[in-house]
């Protein structure tokens, strides 16, 4: 490579990906995929916001976690890099290399920090990674602006495929792709928010959200880094298949955690998707199972005006005599197996099979 080559000093910025408080059980470890890849993507993910002073950016890296919001240099906690690990991971499994999938790897993980800022302000979060979140901290206004500051910065990002050597022609294809996926996430974003408060949406309607709000980018990621890494159309394809049902089983995991997940773990509040009344998975089974008394302390719930501590529990021994927890579960459990089939007819090197597998289990499992 050229002496230009942006992304050959990772800063070994591989401290703990979560700083758990005193006496607390050390979170989940992440699997070795993602901490083979992670010095990478921090070093990618340092430059696409190293060299402004605008306060603007100061906001930016306080919520990737690197500094408080003094700007001080800070061991937060950090996100697990699920969306760069897959684009690298899939660049790799098909024969391309670290480098020429790292722009799309950082801008993806980008573009999933925008998410994050813009979705805290709509779900009224006040905390995420064990931290106040963006508005919380700076108000709405600067936040928005924050969050679209980093997806402008992502479109950039990208453009550094031209000097990692990827061609043209490929390089354009990534960018489309990825402007594709995040305007469905978007669209996704927006049916979330439509469907709060409807006792009417089906289990088709909730698997369609899902996998645009959550599962456009996590398809992505696959589909960017095999097309990137590969020549073969129906390898590139595989990929994406595989991404598909990834995305699912990721965001019901998401929302299985967002109901009986540890706050010390997640970082973020349990509980909060009942009080905004979201339609996740657990709700939308609990609606279509419940029956008789239960049917209609749910109905009158997410048809009422406000959700305390009190509706919640309501919501929760309803989930429970329905085995909502279980049957959400079971059907990640099925995406993942899903996950695993577009891979067999794919010639992969071992240990490629088995990252792809560990991530698929982690993603079913996970607790942060
Ligand atoms: C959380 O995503 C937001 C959703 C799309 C559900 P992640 O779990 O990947 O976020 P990180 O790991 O905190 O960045
Ligand atoms: C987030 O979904 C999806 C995007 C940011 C695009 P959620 O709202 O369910 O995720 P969390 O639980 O806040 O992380
Ligand atoms: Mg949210
Ligand atoms: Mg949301």
């Amino acid at each position: 490579m050229t002496a230009h080559r942006p992304f050959a000093d990772p800063v070994g910025e591989d401290r703990p990906l979560v700083n758990p408080a005193p006496n607390t059980e050390p979170v989940q470890e992440l699997p070795a995929v993602f901490r083979r890849y992670r010095p990478h993507i921090v070093s990618g993910l340092r430059q696409s916001l190293a060299s402004n002073h605008l306060h603007v950016y100061q906001m930016l890296r306080y919520s990737m976690g690197w500094s408080d919001a003094n700007g001080r240099p800070a061991a937060a906690t950090v996100g697990k890099a699920v969306r760069p690990t897959l684009c690298l991971f899939a660049c790799e499994a098909t024969g391309g290399t670290v480098g020429s999938a790292l722009p799309a790897a950082v801008s993806l993980e980008l573009i999933h920090h925008f998410s994050l800022i813009h979705d805290d302000i709509q779900d009224r979060d006040e905390m995420r990674h064990h931290r106040p979140t963006l508005w919380a901290v700076w108000g709405e206004p600067k936040a928005l602006v924050g969050g679209n500051t980093l997806r402008v910065i992502a479109d950039t990002f990208m453009w550094r495929m031209a000097e990692e050597g990827v061609a043209p022609d490929k390089a354009l294809a990534v960018v489309g792709l990825l402007t594709e996926a995040y305007l469905e996430m978007i669209e996704g974003q927006y049916l979330d928010l439509s469907f709060e408060g409807r006792p009417d949406i089906g289990l088709h309607a909730y698997l369609d959200m899902i996998s645009r709000k959550s599962g456009a980018l996590i398809r992505c990621a696959l589909n960017l880094g095999a097309l990137i890494g590969s020549h073969d159309a129906a390898t590139v394809r595989a990929f994406r298949e595989c991404g598909r049902s990834l995305g699912l089983l990721f965001q019901i995991r998401d929302d299985v955690l967002g109901i009986w997940g540890d706050e010390e773990a997640t970082g973020k509040p349990v509980g909060a998707d009942i009080m905004r009344k979201k339609n996740t998975l657990p709700v939308v089974y609990a609606m279509s199972r419940a029956q008789g008394r239960d049917r209609d302390l749910l109905l009158s719930i997410y048809r009422g005006q406000t959700v305390g501590d009190d509706e919640v529990s309501s919501v929760l021994e309803v989930m429970e005599r329905v085995r909502a927890r279980e049957y959400a579960q079971s059907l990640a459990s099925e995406y993942r197996e899903k996950a695993l089939e577009p891979l067999s007819s794919v010639e992969l090197a071992p240990e490629a099979r088995r990252d792809i597998e560990e991530i698929a289990e982690f993603l079913l499992v996970r607790q942060h």
